[in-house]
């Protein structure tokens, strides 16, 4: 047996110059939990060439979606950035992560941190209605260098917001905070400097940081993951995984080229 899935590609979306999203066809036996990421990639003069990407779509979604980058010199996206309707991708058949629920002990605020495409994992985790029963707030926080480039983001809350099954729960629920480093917008800084000023919690109208109710998922740069691995470790956070559950947990976005 393959270790691969063949799937069609069923969609392609140009977001901006360096960004783009697909859907493709799901096998029927792949199996992930929302918030994982699998090795997705093409077939490359008859040998697989595959990048770890989170799953942007839900696991009770009928297809896959995915967000990427594009390198103009990278191995795969370069190639990948030019898949059209009908092409074939291979999916790996084994997804993985720590992203997910269950290494997070109980709180009432979820904090999804992200930035760029890092935002893939929590696309597919603002899908899951169990989410949204384990907590009483979540707060999607994505930062981007420019304003095009949360394109994905608004489009996909503002999608969700009109769902009939999810928009009552988005309402009463999720928060959604993007913000710009490099140009004006209603929002702006690192998210990392936006949490200590407490300027986040402010402009969402929440407390602050807080050990007893926040618990944190982040995925995007390394450099801000290990800042905020460093602050909240500073502040008791335990980190957790599949062994053991903590206050936050982190992937790193799948910066590949
Ligand atoms: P900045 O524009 O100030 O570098 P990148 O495209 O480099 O991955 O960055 C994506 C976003 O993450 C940018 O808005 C960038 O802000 C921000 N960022 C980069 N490094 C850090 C960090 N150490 N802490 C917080 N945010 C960061």
């Amino acid at each position: 047996m393959s270790a691969f899935h063949r799937e069609k590609v069923l969609s392609v979306r140009h977001w901006t110059d360096t960004l783009f999203s697909f859907t493709a066809t799901r096998d029927s036996g792949f199996r992930f939990q929302n918030g994982q990421f699998a090795m997705i990639g093409l077939e490359v003069d008859g040998r697989p060439l595959m990048r770890a990407y989170s799953m942007a779509s839900a696991n009770h979604e009928e297809s896959l979606e995915f967000f990427s980058i594009k390198v103009a010199d990278g191995p795969l996206t370069s190639k990948l950035q030019k898949i059209k309707e009908g092409d074939t991708i291979l999916v790996g058949r084994k997804a993985t992560g720590t992203l997910i629920a269950d290494n997070l002990i109980p709180g009432k605020r979820l904090l999804l941190l992200s930035t760029g495409t890092g935002l893939a994992p929590f696309a597919s985790l603002i899908k899951d209605p169990d989410v949204y029963d384990r907590f009483e707030t979540i707060v999607l926080v994505h930062g981007c260098r420019q304003v095009s480039e949360l394109a994905y983001g608004e489009d996909l809350v503002a999608k969700l917001k009109d769902d009939e099954f999810f928009g009552p729960l988005l309402a009463e629920k999720l928060l959604y905070y993007p913000t710009v480093t490099r140009e004006p917008f209603r929002n702006r800084g690192r998210i990392t400097d936006l949490i200590t000023s407490q300027q986040l919690f402010d402009d969402i109208g929440q407390s602050p940081l807080d050990l007893a109710n926040d618990r944190i998922m982040m995925c995007g740069s390394p450099a801000m993951l290990e800042e905020l691995r460093q602050m909240l470790e500073a502040r008791g956070f335990l980190e957790g995984s599949h062994s053991e559950s903590g206050h936050f947990v982190i992937e790193k976005a799948f910066v590949e080229r």
